[in-house]
């Protein structure tokens, strides 16, 4: 076992799996309305070879927690096989998914029973027609579904995502807040990161975390929570003296890359050391000509040494990568 480490110390434990970049929202800060051009699929990795990655990271590499991603994982046919597969391969990883929940309602019990542990699922409102004009369809019903069905399957804490956008859903950060206080869900709001398909992120434009706690702290009294906030991104407050908290991912404001322990694999086969990686590492191409387990992991190995030490957003040389979100995974 050789773990996944940088030069700069920093052990990577958590791999991050796209297994598709589609997606049935059309969210405004990912992508425009018509859609991108799709990955086509003979670049993709077929699930016996998303598998197989994985069972490297895990056996090989110190991989302790595998989070499937999309675009939307849900719309990927194979995910539940793919979950039931990588639980196979080690029965005390952690398994989640990020998904926006559309389609959960549906697949919340099977993907538990194949051995899913969670799900964080994206929710930046809880009314319909900001919903609309945030992700262009009208689908809160089956998110809010979705979440009450993850629940119900035994995936929680149910952790949900959500990103303020300025004049659209800001003011309503504690309403969002208390509706998910009310059925038990972890919130955490996320600062906008340049990684939409059309390059319309602004610094002035984003809504930073010393904004979201004007807007919380307009409604809840919040307290820092004890516990060290480590390789988790969000830090977490107290809502009204605890317990519940709610969490903050300050990601461009305050950089927790110092701590990362992340790593991502995209739908077609390509190892990132970081969300904003202008580098890939080509696993799919070594994988496809014949490379043995031991042949992949040492080319995994050397695409997390040239991790860099941070992204660098606020530095006027930051150049947005060139894969969107949705074809990276969050
Ligand atoms: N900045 C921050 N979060 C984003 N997400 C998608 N695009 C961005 C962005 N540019 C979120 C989604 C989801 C998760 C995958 O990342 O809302 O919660
Ligand atoms: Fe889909 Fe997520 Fe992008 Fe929204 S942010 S369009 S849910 S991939």
């Amino acid at each position: 076992m050789q773990p996944l480490v940088d030069r700069y110390g920093r052990v990577a434990t958590d791999l991050r799996v796209s297994l598709t970049d589609r997606c049935n929202l059309r969210c405004s800060y990912c992508m425009p309305a018509e859609g991108l051009d799709w990955m086509p699929t003979a670049e993709q990795l077929t699930d016996d070879e998303v598998v197989r990655l994985i069972g490297v990271a895990i056996q090989r590499l110190g991989v302790r927690e595998v989070r499937f991603t999309g675009g939307e994982p849900l719309v990927r046919r194979g995910l539940v096989d793919i979950v039931r597969r990588t639980r196979e391969l080690d029965p005390e990883v952690e398994l989640s998914i990020t998904s926006n929940g559309i389609g959960l309602a549906r697949t919340a019990g099977a993907l538990a029973e194949a051995g899913l542990n969670r799900v964080n699922v994206s929710l930046d409102t809880v009314r319909p027609d900001t919903f609309g004009e945030i992700t262009r369809r009208d689908r809160l019903d089956d998110v809010v579904a979705g979440l009450a069905a993850a629940e119900a399957a035994g995936l929680g804490p149910i952790k949900v995502n959500a990103v303020l956008l300025r004049g659209i859903n800001d003011d309503q950060a504690p309403e969002l807040l208390r509706w998910c206080l009310e059925r038990d869900y972890q919130l955490r709001f996320i600062e906008q990161m340049p990684l939409d398909a059309q390059h319309g992120w602004s610094r002035e434009g984003m809504v930073t975390a010393d904004e979201i706690f004007a807007h919380l702290e307009q409604e809840f009294a919040l307290t820092p929570a004890s516990e060290p906030r480590g390789s988790a991104p969000a830090e977490l407050f107290l809502v009204d003296g605890g317990p519940a908290t709610v969490g903050v991912i300050a990601s461009v404001t305050r950089p927790f890359c110092g701590d990362c322990d992340r790593v991502r694999l995209t739908a077609d086969g390509q190892v990132r050391n970081c969300l904003f990686a202008r580098e890939e590492s080509d696993l799919r191409s070594a994988l496809r000509a014949g490379a043995s387990d031991a042949d992949l992991a040492g080319r995994w190995l050397t695409a997390m040494a040239g991790k860099a030490a941070g992204h660098g957003i606020d530095d006027p040389t930051f150049l947005q990568p060139d894969r969107p979100m949705s074809a990276i995974g969050g």
